[in-house]
């Protein structure tokens, strides 16, 4: 019997959807938030593999989800290339910034990336260890544009602005970065698979901040370079992209990108998507992460929705985005519910 994720990742229509969220071990658990305590910070928490290993399974031991996503942050690659970071609690990342060549090349080589993420590794192979036997591995990775943003304005943004810039400004240096963010993103998720992440995932949150032919230079192209090289050495291991607020340009993402499964956020219609998008393959989404924190009918009918407008063709089932800190744990149980009992 195959892993419900993995059978709609190769193209099956199930009955019932495999179910995850983004963010799904976070601060809306206090079993999380008690962890973290212990592991002091976040950083702490994600280069400790025995905490890290034991966040991740919280929510699968808690609401038994069809997937569970290595716990880490797409940020662990600019610090691994060479940059600071650090969290501000209540704020979000901060980072060293790259505007220049002396910026770019202070960062390391891509093979140095292996000294820092070996931790993350182990993570992984705990995971592959300890998971139910239903239970899939997703690895992940930022996507190069977003990660790209934080290391250009050394924090998110709303509009990426100090990324657009240097793009507009030093083309020259802004495709390096892309450039050796894609070749590090290569090596990264390598290594997760090796160590025994079953599908894996690039976030590309930002990718709706790019215009005209930037979407697919800057989102769709890296993606599609770095999916290429994973299938050439890991042929059997799917990938999903999530660019996030692609809008229209969703219909192309299949094909641009090469991913197994296209990542929907909530602003893109059910219906639409399976008449554009999922013709073309799975796609994962994507229920508005408020619905965690209003519950109720809305949460119970929306939930319905989505899972009937993507029952003719592969889905698995998620939120448009990662679940907020003030989400109740019930409301999870309660989408969950909703979609198992049919
Ligand atoms: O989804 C999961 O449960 C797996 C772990 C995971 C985290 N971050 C843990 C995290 C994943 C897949 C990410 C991805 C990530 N990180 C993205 C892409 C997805 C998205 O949300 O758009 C981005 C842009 C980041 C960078 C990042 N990390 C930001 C901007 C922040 C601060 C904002 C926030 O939500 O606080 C983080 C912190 C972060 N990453 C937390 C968690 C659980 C909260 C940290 C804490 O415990 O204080």
């Amino acid at each position: 019997m195959t892993k419900l994720l993995l059978r709609a990742l190769a193209g099956e229509t199930l009955p019932t959807p495999p179910i995850w969220m983004m963010r799904q071990a976070g601060r809306y658990l206090p079993e999380y938030m008690a962890t973290r305590a212990q592991a002091g910070d976040f950083l702490s928490l994600c280069y400790n593999p025995d905490l890290a290993t034991e966040v991740t399974l919280q929510p699968i031991r808690r609401f038994g989800f069809d997937a569970a996503i290595l716990f880490a942050d797409i940020l662990l690659v600019p610090q691994a290339l060479g940059a600071d970071l650090w969290f501000v609690q209540g704020e979000g990342p901060r980072l060293s910034t790259i505007s220049d060549k002396t910026g770019l090349e202070a960062l390391k080589p891509v093979e140095a990336i292996h000294d820092t993420l070996s931790p993350i590794y182990e993570t992984v192979r705990r995971l592959a260890g300890a998971l139910p036997q239903e239970t899939t591995l997703i690895g992940f990775a930022g996507a190069p544009w977003t990660v790209a943003t934080y290391m250009i304005a050394g924090r998110g943004t709303p509009d990426q602005a100090p990324a657009h810039a240097l793009k507009r400004d030093e083309p020259l240096i802004f495709d390096a970065l892309i450039e050796r963010l894609t070749e590090a993103t290569i090596a990264y998720l390598s290594a997760q698979i090796d160590s025994g992440a079953e599908v894996v995932k690039l976030f590309d949150s930002w990718a709706g901040s790019l215009e005209g032919d930037d979407f697919d230079r800057y989102s769709l192209t890296p993606m599609r370079q770095i999916i290429t090289s994973l299938k050439s050495t890991h042929p059997s291991v799917p990938i999903i992209a999530f660019p996030r607020g692609g809008g229209d340009r969703y219909a192309e993402a299949h094909a641009a990108t090469g991913a197994d499964c296209i990542a929907l956020d909530q602003s893109v219609d059910a219906d639409w998507a399976a008449a554009h998008v999922q013709i073309n393959g799975c796609v994962q989404g994507n229920l508005a992460p408020e619905h965690m924190v209003t519950g109720g009918d809305a949460l119970v009918s929306e939930t319905r929705r989505i899972a009937r407008a993507f029952s003719g063709g592969p889905h698995i089932f998620n939120l448009g985005h990662g679940i907020t800190p003030d989400a109740d744990p019930e409301n999870v149980a309660l989408m969950i519910e909703t979609l198992r009992s049919g």
